[in-house]
């Protein structure tokens, strides 16, 4: 094999000859493996992985076929591939109706890199400290309201919380006036990108059709609507330059031809982050929590460590979190030629899945896979192909900074101010949401 994957046109010729077409993989039909997939994912991946090895094909309706892989030189290859013939933009065009056609999440290529690149300044992980107080603040109101000495789900507060957060470091929005009506539209514009039964319809109109849908469309006109104004009423901000809101450093922004974003470019990257950034932070948290209470003492060491002002165990729990209840566990490039991987000759068309999942769980990298110990990254910092919560190479997460140091500030407010217990005698399982996989009860637990 080669260092990096090469499309299969340019292999030389060179070591045995790459077998055309796909790995093998379960031989279950697309249904029965979409239902299991969409109930049951750590499972079928695990019992694929024994199967079949580092690399499997899986049969994911509305997805055509997934070529699994949880090797990380495979991984390396995939993440360090050729933007131009790993595309991530066209495996989520059913967001695009929802996120508008400049969404970074939803363009390849050339497309892809400028907007990236206008949004890259405001997460540089220095920039961070700017939204140290916001998110202090935001999270020490909401915990102290958290009721004691009753089963509270931990989830739908860490919802509040991010989303709170959005709106004040993304948006820059800091007035209850304003904040009131955005909140709820935002709320119930997300519900579009997480509830199944409004993708489902998404689904099945498929993405040009959608906006016929008038509910659709009234849910997605009103969050248009006030994020118009909000855009248009900071454009004039006399202190625009002062500001460091991301919303005030996208207008800030200039293209390569030194042109600013257009409104529509700045509204459709702010519904990205949000949806990018809102449930999948919240549910982290949420398995922070969940882990943390079902070992106390770990939770124990935490908060001696928080109260003692030091990181680096704060920085480990977060980091073991994401390895062991990753909340996305595959990301997915479609191949736009055909490439040479693992010894295969894969086809144009097929999607290569790097398996977040699978990479955390192999033994060979964390001994132990199964248990929670924090402790692991405290000498080794995780790995660039070995821990991949964020996915990689030039689509890894914008917002990978941003969510540690937001799961850190959230988790030092908690476990300075109670006593924390699960309410719940098991462990919770993963249960599937739209795409992110949470605490089965929501992380219930009781604070005193
Ligand atoms: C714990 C929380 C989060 C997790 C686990 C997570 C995970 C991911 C993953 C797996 C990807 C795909 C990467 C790939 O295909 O290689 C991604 C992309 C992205 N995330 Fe996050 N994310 C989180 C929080 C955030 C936050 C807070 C923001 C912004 C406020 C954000 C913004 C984005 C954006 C814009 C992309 C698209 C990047 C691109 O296509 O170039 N994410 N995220």
């Amino acid at each position: 094999m080669e260092a990096t994957a090469t499309a299969a046109a340019s292999v030389n010729g060179h070591g045995p000859a790459p077998i055309k077409g796909l790995p093998p993989g379960p031989r279950m039909g697309r249904v029965p493996q979409t239902a299991i997939w969409s109930r049951r994912a750590q499972w079928l991946l695990e019992q694929s992985r024994a199967r079949f090895g580092p690399m499997f094909s899986l049969k994911i309706a509305y997805e055509g076929d997934w070529v699994v892989i949880s090797d990380p030189e495979l991984v390396k290859q995939v993440f360090t591939g050729d933007p131009k013939v790993f595309h991530a933009g066209e495996g989520n065009q059913i967001l695009r109706p929802i996120l508008g056609e400049n969404s970074v999440l939803v363009l390849d290529e050339k497309k892809h890199i400028g907007q990236r690149k206008l949004l890259l300044p405001p997460f540089h992980g220095e920039r961070m400290q700017a939204y140290a107080e916001k998110m202090t603040e935001i999270s020490a109101r909401e915990i102290e309201s958290w009721p004691t000495g009753v089963p509270y789900k931990l989830r739908p507060r860490m919802q509040a919380i991010t989303l709170e957060i959005i709106i004040e470091t993304v948006f820059g929005v800091h007035d209850e006036e304003r904040m009131a009506p955005l909140r709820e539209a935002l709320r119930d514009f997300l519900d579009l990108t997480t509830n199944p039964r409004v993708l489902m319809p998404v689904l099945m109109v498929g993405p040009e059709r959608v906006n016929l849908i008038p509910a659709f469309r009234r849910r997605v006109e009103r969050v248009d609507r006030l994020i118009a104004a909000v855009i248009g009423e900071r454009r004039d901000a006399e202190d625009l330059a002062e500001r460091d809101d991301v919303l005030s450093m996208m207008l800030q922004a200039r293209h390569e031809d030194d042109s600013p974003m257009s409104d529509a470019e700045i509204r459709d990257e702010l519904l990205t982050l949000l949806v990018a950034g809102h449930e999948t932070t919240a549910t982290a948290l949420s398995w922070a929590m969940e882990r943390l209470t079902r070992h106390p003492e770990k939770l124990e060491r935490l908060r001696a460590e928080v109260e003692a002002g030091e990181d680096a165990y704060l920085t480990a729990t977060v980091q073991e979190t994401l390895r062991l209840r990753p909340v996305i566990v595959v990301v997915v490039r479609k191949l736009t030629e055909a490439v040479e991987l693992g010894g295969y000759e894969l086809p144009a068309g097929a999607r290569v899945t790097p398996c977040i999942h699978l990479i955390h769980r192999d033994p060979q990298i964390y001994p132990e896979p199964e248990r929670f110990l924090p402790e692991r990254f405290l000498d080794n910092p995780p790995g660039t192909y070995t821990w991949i919560p964020f996915g990689g190479g030039v689509r890894r997460c914008l917002g990978a900074a941003f969510a540690q140091f937001e799961m850190a500030v959230v988790l030092r407010e908690l476990v300075r101010r109670y006593e924390i217990t699960p309410a719940t005698p098991a462990s919770e399982r993963p249960y599937r949401r739209a795409i992110t996989e949470t605490p089965r009860h929501d992380a219930t637990v009781v604070l005193n």
